[in-house]
């Protein structure tokens, strides 16, 4: 058997038509298949490597820290440098109220913690998420992510779950008392990337205040400079009582965090002890990695020129098949009429050395999130080659 079937035949698979691609290197914003073949890659491991793949500081870190030393303690017991050195850098990028980081092993652990975390802070149970909203995979996550057809097979899940409607003033009454949390993707990456209005978000804010819920913003997708600043949230003047990170922020290895104030992630030392534990959460080479990651897009201002590049991709992709063009920064949904339709265009991009694919709630839209580095030669490059797989 060769490594496709192999691949078919003993790792467990997700779907019935996988992309299988066989990738034996990645550098920058370039992927090369087992043939010699290039992509360029416009999804990034779905908003993975915003500074690129096998960033040169990444590898550099990765390769420092397994001479020092690999898993020797479960989170939270020991001081190790590549854990402290990163939460301390994150810290000072933040507002002083976020100061305090609890590292996970992915996105929905960290969106698990924070469940757990507003549940011992508020002692409450009810928690509120948004139509169209994806979380994770987990049995918490799953129930909160923003689509029956995706939860249905996997009931029961959590109960005291309300979804609301994303953007919509009238439903911010739902929050009430009886809330422990609220929680919102920044920007709606899988709904096919839908920005909240500055207004709603800030009064969805000041209702979590009002009743005293926490207010807790997901940027797995929407962090690290994916929306032309570093944070998602300082396009809409807000700050979270808990922010979740993900994807980039390990710079290509796994890595999760939901950060809070210290008085608030407290809760999780006592009563019980022991709140949340993990045996991998922020395991030292993956925030060695995701320090050194972080550093590059301080150091390169990343998100600087992400707006430019969205503003050369909006001026290109111009054609009478394309229904609507959704972006927030360089992170960009390409409206077609039909699944049908952009999984035919997803493929002849593939064959023509372009690497996309399509969003989770919005089928029907090509996803663009490629890595921050990608250069306005290939910004062009990777528009033209979708305009020619137009039908
Ligand atoms: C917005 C958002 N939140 C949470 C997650 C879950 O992250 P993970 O897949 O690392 O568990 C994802 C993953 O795609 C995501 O896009």
């Amino acid at each position: 058997m060769n490594l496709r079937q192999l691949f078919l035949s003993h790792v467990a698979q997700t779907s019935a038509a996988p992309l299988a691609l066989e990738i034996i290197k990645a550098e920058g914003c370039v992927l090369i298949d087992a043939s010699g073949k290039e992509y360029l890659d416009l999804i990034g491991g779905i908003s993975v490597a915003n500074v690129g793949h096998r960033h040169p500081k990444v590898v550099e870190a990765i390769k420092k820290q397994t001479d020092d030393y690999l898993h020797v303690m479960v989170y939270g017991e020991f001081v190790q440098s590549p854990q402290v050195q990163y939460a301390k850098l994150l810290t000072q990028h933040l507002p002083s109220s976020l100061d305090s980081v609890y590292f996970t092993n992915s996105g929905a652990e960290a969106v698990e913690g924070a469940m757990k975390l507003a549940k011992r802070a508020t002692g409450r149970t009810e928690i509120i998420a948004f139509q169209n909203s994806y979380h994770g995979s987990t049995q918490g996550a799953l129930s909160i992510i923003g689509d029956e057809y995706w939860r249905n097979a996997f009931r029961p899940l959590l109960p005291d779950i309300q979804h609301l409607r994303y953007n919509s003033f009238d439903d911010l009454k739902f929050i009430t008392q009886q809330t422990a949390c609220v929680i919102a993707e920044t920007v709606q990456a899988e709904a096919g990337i839908i920005a909240p209005q500055k207004e709603w978000l800030r009064f969805l804010q000041e209702r979590c205040t009002e009743v005293g819920a926490l207010f807790i913003l997901d940027e797995i997708q929407a962090g690290f400079g994916r929306t032309g600043k570093l944070w998602g949230f300082e396009n809409f003047n807000v700050v979270p009582d808990v922010l979740l990170l993900g994807k980039a922020l390990g710079g290509g290895l796994p890595l999760g965090a939901f950060i809070a104030d210290k008085s608030l992630m407290d809760c999780l030392t006592d009563n019980p002890v022991l709140g949340h534990i993990t045996t991998f959460g922020g395991h030292p080479l993956c925030c060695a990695a995701g320090k050194a990651a972080f550093e590059a897009l301080l150091d390169e201002e990343l998100f600087a020129s992400a707006k430019e590049k969205e503003a050369l991709c909006r001026s290109l992709l111009v054609h009478p098949n394309i229904k609507s063009l959704s972006s927030f920064g360089l992170w960009m949904a390409v409206e077609f009429e039909s699944f049908e339709e952009n999984k035919k265009i997803i493929d002849a991009c593939i064959a023509n050395g372009v690497l996309t694919d399509w969003f989770l709630f919005a089928s029907n839209c090509l996803r663009i999130s490629p890595p921050l580095t990608l250069s306005l030669r290939q910004v062009k490059q990777a528009c033209e080659i979708i305009l020619e797989a137009l039908p």
